[in-house]
């Protein structure tokens, strides 16, 4: 993506036009109107132009641009450019949001297909004014930032369980913290069993696949800014253990790193961003699978910070890997916030869709910013309840707690209760993206399989929340 005064001489040409804009020539208003979601294409005489609708102009936000812009990423591609201009002249002030949409329209999942088209889009100019150009550049630089760092949660997401495992993931982190502000720390099983994560050990116990626990730390270098702990569930594959799932879609469980897979993509663009708070990401990866020395229904563990914790079902599992990553944020890194994204249960997905993903906190300032700021950028969460009449599910006669509610009903929030007991005394959100972290089919700035959800919110959130920490 680059920025020019002008688009070179064979590129096709990306127009957006507003609802209530009477200038959808060459077009009848009945072949295109400028509806969000809408597009048209027109065969000029030296090029392809392609229409793209805003949605009605009182409405035009930031967000109606970054749709735009992925929409007009899928036309062009399926049109076949190999190089497209993007008039970027009236709609400066959201550039950032427009390179975001063109790069979360243009992935695809393809590296393991033979027949990709090698006619591709090789390039793509934003054509402004010379006098505005420089704090344009910088947003377009951000806008990219984030949107590739999306498209690296997605193809992380989107690698099957005999392509990643945790050793994987650890070498992804490794690569992030090739950076000089960047430094990673990873736990082998060895050195998961030396201090004790019980948890994470037993759930990674019945594959050959060893489990990893995974610590990236970004330091912003700069003074009295705060420090926040991005912890995800990254289960790589999750056939159940021993009570294993049916057949049918268990192949989507290889989605269930998506909370870890959001983890190194917030990682990544906080590091390009330079963002001016210090990010620590945690992973607690491991496979959950069925051999000889997997864990068993009826177990009792002890997780890291020394509770111990009855499985009653071994296919909740990632409530027991994050206890210890969620204990050892508590003990050694005390954050001023630590926010964990999981794929945590079908109930969150029962309870909310496919688009939403349950927020669960006791703070309500916090909760109010994620709110708010998922519904700007269109990676929204609902709040659902945590609390007392949970924690009585999940008592155990045999040890501090169990790993499954008392009941079918409310398992959101009985898993998120769970959560709870490891963070007390910090600041804590829960996200459990079992819902948005994949698409089953392809829409908007959605592509199919991994969404790459949690990377974007995650980001501008910290963003809004470091800048007004010192009032909150
Ligand atoms: N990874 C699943 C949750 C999940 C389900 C994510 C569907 C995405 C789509 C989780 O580990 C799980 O199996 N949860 C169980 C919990 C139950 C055993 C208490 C569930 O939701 O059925
Ligand atoms: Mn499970
Ligand atoms: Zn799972």
């Amino acid at each position: 993506m680059k920025a020019s005064e002008s688009p070179s001489a064979n590129a096709d040409l990306v127009l957006f036009t507003a609802k209530d804009q009477f200038t959808t020539r060459p077009f009848r208003a009945s072949e295109f109107d400028g509806e969000l979601g809408s597009s048209a294409l027109y065969h000029a005489e030296d090029r392809l132009e392609i229409h793209i609708g805003l949605g009605q102009q009182e409405s035009l936000s930031g967000h109606s641009y970054r749709l735009a812009a992925a929409h007009a990423a899928r036309k062009a591609t399926a049109a076949g450019s190999t190089e497209i201009a993007l008039d970027i002249s009236e709609t400066e002030e959201f550039v950032s949001e427009i390179a975001e949409g063109l790069l979360m329209g243009f992935y695809r999942f393809d590296q393991f297909r033979s027949d990709t088209p090698e006619q591709s889009l090789k390039k793509v100019t934003l054509v402004g004014p010379k006098k505005t150009l420089k704090s344009t550049r910088a947003q377009i630089a951000r806008g990219i930032a984030i949107g590739s760092s999306i498209s690296y949660c997605r193809e992380l997401g989107n690698l099957p369980g005999n392509e990643i495992y945790p050793e994987k993931l650890a070498l992804e982190a490794r690569q992030i913290a090739e950076s000089d502000v960047v430094k990673c720390k990873i736990w082998n099983l060895a050195g998961l069993k030396r201090e004790h994560f019980g948890g994470i050990v037993a759930v990674g116990a019945g594959s050959a696949n060893e489990p990893r626990l995974i610590r990236l730390d970004y330091n912003s270098g700069s003074r009295g800014v705060p420090t926040v702990a991005v912890v995800g569930k990254a289960i790589t594959f999750d056939s159940g253990g021993l009570c294993i799932k049916p057949g049918e879609h268990m192949d989507e469980m290889k989605f269930d790193k998506m909370g870890g897979c959001a983890v190194l993509g917030v990682l990544r663009a906080v590091l390009s961003l330079k963002t001016r708070a210090n990010v620590i990401g945690i992973l607690a990866a491991a496979e959950n699978m069925t051999g000889s020395s997997a864990y068993r229904p009826g177990d009792i563990l002890r997780s890291y910070d020394g509770k111990t914790i009855e499985v009653a079902n071994t296919d909740a599992e990632g409530r027991i890997v994050l206890a210890d990553a969620l204990g050892y944020v508590r003990e050694k890194v005390k954050p001023d916030l630590v926010i964990d994204l999981a794929t945590l249960t079908g109930a969150c997905v029962v309870a909310l869709g496919e688009e939403r993903a349950g927020l669960f906190s006791k703070d309500e300032t916090i909760s109010q910013l994620l709110c708010s700021v998922g519904d700007q950028i269109g990676e929204k969460v609902w709040p659902l309840p945590v609390g007392d009449e949970f924690d009585e599910m999940i008592t155990s006669k045999v040890a501090d707690v169990r790993n499954l509610g008392s009941t079918r009903w409310g398992g959101a929030s009985t898993a998120a209760s769970f959560l709870l007991k490891w963070t007390d005394g910090l600041k804590h959100v829960h996200l459990d993206i079992a819902g948005p972290a994949m698409s089953s089919k392809e829409r908007f700035y959605r592509s199919e399989g991994a969404s790459g959800f949690g990377v974007n919110l995650v980001v501008r959130f910290i963003e809004k929340w470091a800048e007004s920490f010192q009032n909150l």
